[in-house]
């Protein structure tokens, strides 16, 4: 089979579901993307039918087989959605591939938010190059996580939700908890970021730390606050990494 050098990718997030065709050489958009906000009751349904609309808007542009990858911001495990921390909880136990893959007329690969982001980065990003073990955080709503170790993924890790101060650790230090609390991003990163990280690098001794989200675009008011052994460097794709991850992992 040829190797595809084109892929949709769409991200399905807690404010918009954002779709774009990726270049896979570059990992670059090659149209600007388009997004549509998600859905008051975010039920399997209802998102679909926006995946499907914004698959539509790209079709003239695409090639007929270009393969295309969803992400969702729950475990992925053989296509059936787990886990809905911050979407409606209808999705728990929803055959996600199988119901986008019915409203797309053709086969997609639904994978984690963090994961995709995770392999985004690792093949395009601030990981790119890079061995040993990649932590990837995505700080926005939740915490979300990619472990890949010398480029492979591990899919799903949830560390995110590893209690801290007797806490699930993305009540306390997600972007969203800043926001909520209105922390200043001194006192987010010294009391909340710290001690989550802190730990983290304590459990799985990695070798760095990619920090995205959308808060990843300020980083300099909170990464070098932080007092780590593991080097920790902000995300390069910054939001479109779940894009482009999506569409990598669709065509591998
Ligand atoms: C979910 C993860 C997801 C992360 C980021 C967490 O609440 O449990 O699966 O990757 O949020 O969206």
């Amino acid at each position: 089979m040829a190797k595809h050098t084109v892929a949709l990718g769409i991200d399905i997030g807690g404010s918009g579901i954002k779709g774009a065709p990726v270049d896979l050489t570059t990992g670059q958009f090659l149209q600007p993307r388009r997004k549509v906000a998600t859905p008051a009751k975010s039920t399997p349904t209802a998102v679909a039918a926006i995946v499907d609309q914004i698959a539509d808007e790209f079709t003239d542009d695409l090639p007929a087989d270009a393969p295309i990858g969803v992400t969702i911001p729950g475990v992925v495990q053989h296509g059936v959605v787990r886990t809905a921390a911050n979407i409606d909880k209808s999705w728990i136990d929803a055959a996600g591939e199988e119901i986008f893959s019915e409203a797309l007329g053709r086969r997609c690969l639904l994978v984690n938010d963090a994961d995709a982001a995770g392999v985004a980065e690792q093949r395009y990003g601030a990981a790119k190059g890079e061995q040993g073990l990649i932590i990837l955080t995505t700080l926005g709503t939740g915490i979300g996580i990619a472990l890949l170790h010398n480029g492979v993924l591990i899919p799903n890790c949830e560390m995110g939700h590893i209690e801290v101060g007797g806490h699930d650790a993305e009540t306390r230090a997600a972007s969203s908890a800043r926001e909520r609390e209105g922390l200043s991003y001194k006192a987010w990163a010294t009391k909340r970021l710290q001690p989550y990280y802190a730990m983290m690098e304590q459990m799985l001794w990695p070798d760095l730390f990619v920090v995205g989200g959308g808060v990843s675009r300020k980083h300099e008011k909170f990464l070098p606050l932080l007092t780590l052994r593991t080097p920790i460097v902000p995300a390069a794709l910054e939001n479109q990494a779940g894009i482009v991850g999506a569409a990598a992992l669709a065509a591998d």
